[in-house]
């Protein structure tokens, strides 16, 4: 796999359901400059995290959350009338993961924590390159403030969907898969 923008493009295909070129572009942009940082040639090695099986990758997750989310979105919208940025929302999504490239690395057959995902807590990396590309702050903070580790969720209605966005592809995984469901435990 060549560490390009084409390459991001095609692994994910939501990136062309942002409106707003410039803002594509940028997310584009932090998919690409964490992986090309990370230790991973292929993307789709990358697993949710250490204990999931490797079928579900980084990739496949990151596509269903944000698919998730704008499933939720249209219903809000249909049936309670509630606008939500669609832009920002697909952007969140997109980008909430974008850490985990280089949060873990192989270690033979393996899947470790690298030494980046033991200093730096889940999505600060992603968060602080959204904010160095020029990405929208409300934006870089939901990608840094979906993660359970922070102290409270995120304060935007975008932010907020994503959470559940991402807990509805996890949990299925996790129970199917024979680990712990996040919610509640
Ligand atoms: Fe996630």
């Amino acid at each position: 796999m060549q560490k390009k923008s084409e390459t991001i493009y095609s692994l994910f295909p939501e990136l062309g359901l942002l409106k707003d070129e410039t803002l594509r572009n940028q997310v584009t942009d932090v998919l690409l400059e964490c992986w090309q940082q990370s230790t991973w040639q292929d993307l789709k090695e990358v697993p949710i995290g250490p204990d999931y099986p490797p079928k579900y990758n980084f990739v496949n997750h990151t596509r269903s959350v944000t698919k998730n989310a704008i499933a939720i979105a249209k219903n809000l919208e249909e049936i309670h009338g509630v606008k939500v940025n669609m832009d920002y929302l697909i952007a969140i999504a997109l980008l909430h993961d974008a850490s985990k490239p280089l949060e873990f690395e192989k270690k033979g057959t393996e899947c470790v924590r690298s030494r980046d995902g033991t200093l730096f807590p889940h999505s600060i990396l992603a968060s602080c390159m959204a904010l160095r590309l020029g990405i929208p702050k409300e934006i870089a903070h939901s990608v840094l403030f979906h993660s359970p580790h922070q102290h409270s969720p995120p304060k935007n209605l975008e932010g907020l969907i994503v959470i559940h966005a991402d807990l509805g592809d996890v949990d299925p995984i996790r129970v199917i898969s024979g680990l712990k469901p996040e919610v509640r435990s």
